[in-house]
């Protein structure tokens, strides 16, 4: 009798065990289900979730209305227009002579002229980063090399370090759907059009089966689940590389970058060098609205108020001190869907910028004047890239968007001029 009441008390144990278990993981299964769709509606609202992890979650955001290969270009003719912009003035870089002077002491006089530009001594230290002889170069050459290995070594397990045939290497990004690899994409070819030069070239490939060129890795890319017809862009690969803390100017605590500050004196050749370089970042990200760099530090502070001592997202430096703009992917697309969420912060970090570097004025000044960026930027795009109907172009709204935000650069710009011109 003993043994069967014993019996019935474990029977009965291990039932409310299953229970209990039963129960946990249909919350645990609840719990998922809401999480992904929370991570879902993202772009409609701010996020509740603060965590470190909230731009890597925002990238995330699933396009439910938009195919992978969606979005095909529309047929604009455009062939009787010349690209101007994306190919004129580039030097060959790596020039010696500027690197030492580079190190050498401050020259005296001025560091801005004309109220608010870099002076032309300090430009003309900083040759083009990727000249578009380069670029061109090697874009030719990544399109015709197969691709013999693909492994870790440039973030995500979704991009992959590439090495090619020649042994050279690019960075693939598969992107989470077509508007990643199109922010990426268009970034890249609206700063040619600025002339801004720190991006790594790119091009786009697809992942078709009958293409050479993913053939030696093609158990790999089954591996990564990666779709077959993919668009995906590969940028050259660069050794190297170190993290970049935003510069002391450009922190919130700071008055901003403005021609009068003090502060610039004491700066050695190279600090200034790079700050010249982040106000073309700055001028790109607000066009672009790619909230994945200074901005998101600037949302993080609410929560980590030592994040401006840490590295920038997504800003790599060359020993020789080159900036480098990695991963544009929520440039354009995705930074323009989410624009109410992120606009306060592209302002005030646009706001507290008035020193500029004239040529990327310049370019600003002309789009914003022929109000053609849209037409232009798709010329630069279709004529350089060949795979670009296929990945698709901005929507009319986004490029109507792009334009408004080169108007109120532009006006940022005049308003920088009537305020230290006169000085
Ligand atoms: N063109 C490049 N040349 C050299 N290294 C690169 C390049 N692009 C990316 N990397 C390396 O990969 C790292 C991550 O790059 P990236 O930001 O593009 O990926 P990610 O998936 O967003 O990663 P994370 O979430 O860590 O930012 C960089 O910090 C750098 O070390
Ligand atoms: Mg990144």
């Amino acid at each position: 009798m003993r043994a069967v009441t014993a019996n019935l008390f474990a029977l009965l144990f291990l039932c409310a065990l299953a229970s209990v278990f039963y129960v946990w993981s249909a919350l645990e299964s609840r719990l998922e289900r809401h999480k992904r769709r929370f991570s879902g509606s993202l772009h409609q609202g701010l996020p509740t979730d603060l965590s470190t992890k909230t731009f890597r979650a925002l990238l995330a955001v699933p396009v439910a209305q938009r195919p992978r290969l969606g979005g095909r270009l529309e047929a604009h003719n455009l062939t009787d227009q010349t690209v101007s912009a994306g190919s004129p003035d580039y030097h060959v870089n790596g020039d010696n002579k500027r690197s030492a002077r580079r190190e050498g002491p401050v020259k005296l006089g001025s560091l801005v002229e004309d109220g608010i530009f870099w002076s032309e001594w300090l430009e003309e230290l900083l040759p083009e980063q990727f000249t578009e002889e380069y670029a061109q170069a090697w874009r030719e050459r990544a399109r015709a090399h197969r691709v013999v290995k693909l492994e870790p070594g440039c973030g995500r397990i979704s991009n992959q370090l590439a090495t090619f045939a020649d042994g050279t290497k690019a960075c693939v990004r598969y992107g989470i759907n077509a508007d990643q690899v199109q922010g990426e994409t268009l970034t890249y070819y609206l700063a040619s059009l600025l002339g801004i030069t720190n991006l790594p070239p790119l091009i786009l490939s697809q992942l078709s089966g009958d293409s050479e060129q993913w053939d030696a890795v093609r158990a790999r890319i089954d591996g990564l689940q990666w779709s077959d017809g993919a668009v995906v862009s590969l940028t050259k690969w660069v050794s190297n590389l170190t993290g970049v803390v935003t510069p002391a100017p450009l922190r919130p605590e700071s008055n901003g970058l403005h021609p009068v500050l003090l502060e610039l004196r004491n700066k050695t050749t190279a600090e200034l060098l790079e700050l010249m370089q982040w106000t073309d970042l700055i001028v790109l990200d607000y066009l672009t609205a790619n909230f994945d760099r200074l901005v998101s530090n600037l949302f993080s502070l609410q929560w980590d108020s030592r994040v401006m001592e840490r590295d920038t997202n997504n800003l790599l430096k060359t020993p020789r001190g080159d900036l480098l703009f990695i991963d544009n992917e929520a440039g354009l697309v995705h930074g323009f869907r989410v624009l109410n969420m992120w606009e306060k912060y592209h302002s005030t970090v646009l706001s507290s910028v008035c020193v500029f570097r004239k040529r990327t004025t310049q370019r600003v000044a002309e789009l914003h004047k022929r109000r053609d960026s849209r037409k232009r930027l798709l010329e630069l795009y279709r004529d350089s890239e060949p795979l670009s109907l296929e990945l698709g172009f901005l929507s009319d709204e986004h490029a109507a968007v792009l334009q408004d935000r080169i108007d109120r650069l532009y006006k940022h710009i005049l308003h920088c001029r009537g305020k230290y011109s006169q000085l």
